[in-house]
């Protein structure tokens, strides 16, 4: 029997059609639209290695005009790195492009020396090699850039892929797997551009509060791409790869979503939900049923943040069309999945507190407020004129001074200092933290490197049904309190530390971040 989650919400009736156009306009689109970009799987070299390169590119997303961007082995985004449980490769990141990078291996439990945080730094014409000793769960994991205070800008260009770990436990499950065919990664972001057709990624108070805000939603690099699958069982590999922005992802048709991973690899049996709610950072495995072999989009639904309504925002947004019509799938939808275990009933005492903090946010929040923003929300009606300006001040904020960007937020009262050491945690022992925040009204989805932990409560409850497995990013929101039960069986020292850190990439980037060794 498939779980069904008391959060699942019948769409009653709600049909957003895969279009809302006849048919002949359908055809027409069809030929024009473009075809969702699917990532090249890459494994190991025969000698066990794994390159990247990331260098800069060019893209065309808004119209003709070309967009210069940063990509790993390609123009944009990067491979899907494939590797095995208990596999041990070699990763050589060569940076060509012009800045300092990092490249951070976000989910993988490995020591701080391998994991790529701010303190190992890729200067420009430099290669770093590290040795990933893979031993984990299958699950959809992905690697960014970390440099501190540039991992922001780096996203936004195109520094970013998958990692996908596999194993023997998941492969003899009958879960659709071929890739591009039935097994289908979506990495879901949202760009601005400016006039002259470049990234639009200025730091200041609205963005570091706020988070980036985009008008252009992109799945793989694409706007509203379509693909064809097999007519069967369909997997969704989710990762939000946005900076800052929250999606709810539904089915055009209000078909079921059955959500059957989270961060850290499957769940113990498959969630049904008709609606799934994915942060940044985040990922999520989904099956949908294309027996039917009808066409359906991926949309996404308006959130709870005031300023990520803003159009297109504001309504129900295609995201990508599926189309099941190939041939027929052999995928299946397996009724259990995978062993959890269970939280203990004696939980280990408090050892860490982590309070999420923004200094500025009456800077961020108040010119909304007075430009009409949350007025217009709350009246559900979209106003030009509002949204003109709030746009205005996304775009025309005065850009921070370096100090001002961060000195904007924090953890635990303090701005992120690369110098200094903040707390040191236990090596493999079960630990309960406590993360919380304090009286903003922003969600922060935070992230810690270096384990897949478990969320004991949220808010004094359980967490939802598809965030009771294995996790690394664990969202506060309001004045929430978040308990989770985590384990580092890896060392970090002084000068390779771990990371934990709001990620919301405007907010990592001035201040949101703390580090700690093992
Ligand atoms: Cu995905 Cu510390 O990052
Ligand atoms: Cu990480
Ligand atoms: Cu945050």
């Amino acid at each position: 029997m498939v779980h069904l989650s008391r959060r699942t919400v019948l769409l009653a009736g709600v049909a957003w059609a895969v279009t809302e156009l006849g048919p002949n306009n359908v055809h027409a689109q069809n030929s024009t639209r473009p075809s969702l970009p699917i990532p090249a799987e890459l494994r190991a070299d025969a000698g066990g290695t794994i390159r990247l390169d990331a260098r800069p590119g060019s893209m065309r997303f808004v119209g003709d005009r070309e967009t210069a961007t940063y990509g790993i082995n390609g123009p944009y985004l990067g491979p899907a790195v494939r590797v095995r449980r208990r596999e041990k490769v070699v990763a050589q990141v060569s940076n060509n492009v012009p800045e300092t990078i990092t490249m951070h291996w976000h989910g993988l439990i490995i020591p701080g020396a391998a994991d790529g945080g701010p303190h190992q730094v890729i200067p420009p014409g430099k290669q770093w090699q590290t040795e990933l000793a893979v031993d984990q769960p299958a699950a959809t994991l992905w690697f960014h850039p970390h440099s501190y205070p540039a991992t922001a800008q780096e996203v936004i260009r195109g520094l970013a892929g998958l990692l996908i770990i596999d194993d023997e436990e998941s492969g003899r499950l009958p879960l659709p797997s071929r890739w591009g065919v039935d097994d289908i990664p979506l990495i879901i972001q949202d760009r601005r551009f400016t006039p002259d057709g470049q990234f639009f990624d200025r730091m200041n108070y609205i963005a570091v509060t706020n988070g980036y805000v985009g008008d252009t939603a992109l799945v793989n690099g694409a706007r509203y791409p379509q693909t064809r699958t097999t007519r069967g069982w369909i997997r969704l590999r989710i990762l939000n790869g946005s900076n800052a922005r929250s999606y709810t992802l539904a089915a055009s048709d209000g078909r079921s979503l059955y959500v059957i991973a989270s961060d850290g690899g499957l769940l113990a049996t498959p969630v049904e939900l008709k609606q799934l709610l994915i942060h940044v950072g985040e990922r999520f495995e989904a099956l949908v049923d294309g027996r039917d072999g009808r066409a359906f989009d991926i949309v996404t639904l308006p959130v709870a943040q005031d300023i990520m309504r803003l159009p297109p925002f504001d309504g129900p947004l295609p995201l990508v069309t599926i189309r099941p019509e190939g041939a027929d799938g052999t995928g299946q939808l397996p009724s259990s999945l995978a062993v959890l275990p269970a939280l203990p009933q004696q939980l280990p005492p408090m050892t860490q507190e982590l309070v999420m903090n923004m200094f500025r946010d009456q800077q961020g929040m108040m010119p909304l407020k007075t430009a009409g923003l949350m007025a217009m929300v709350k009246s559900g009606k979209t106003d030009p004129a509002v949204v003109a300006r709030v746009v205005n001040l996304i775009v025309n904020d005065p850009v921070l001074s370096q100090t001002d960007q961060l000195s904007a937020n924090g953890v635990n009262g303090k701005s992120f200092s690369i110098e200094r050491m903040d707390f040191a945690a236990a090596r493999n022992q079960d630990l309960r933290w406590r993360i919380s925040e304090g009286s903003d009204l922003m969600l922060h989805p935070v992230h810690i490197h270096g384990c897949q932990f478990r969320i004991i409560s949220r808010d004094g409850k359980p967490p939802e049904a598809e965030r009771a497995g294995w996790k690394d990013v664990a969202p506060i929101s309001a004045g929430g309190v978040t308990e989770i039960l985590v384990r580092f069986p890896h060392p970090a020292n002084r000068v390779a530390p771990y990371m934990a850190h709001c990620h919301i990439l405007e907010h990592e980037d001035s201040g949101m971040m703390t580090q700690f060794t093992v």
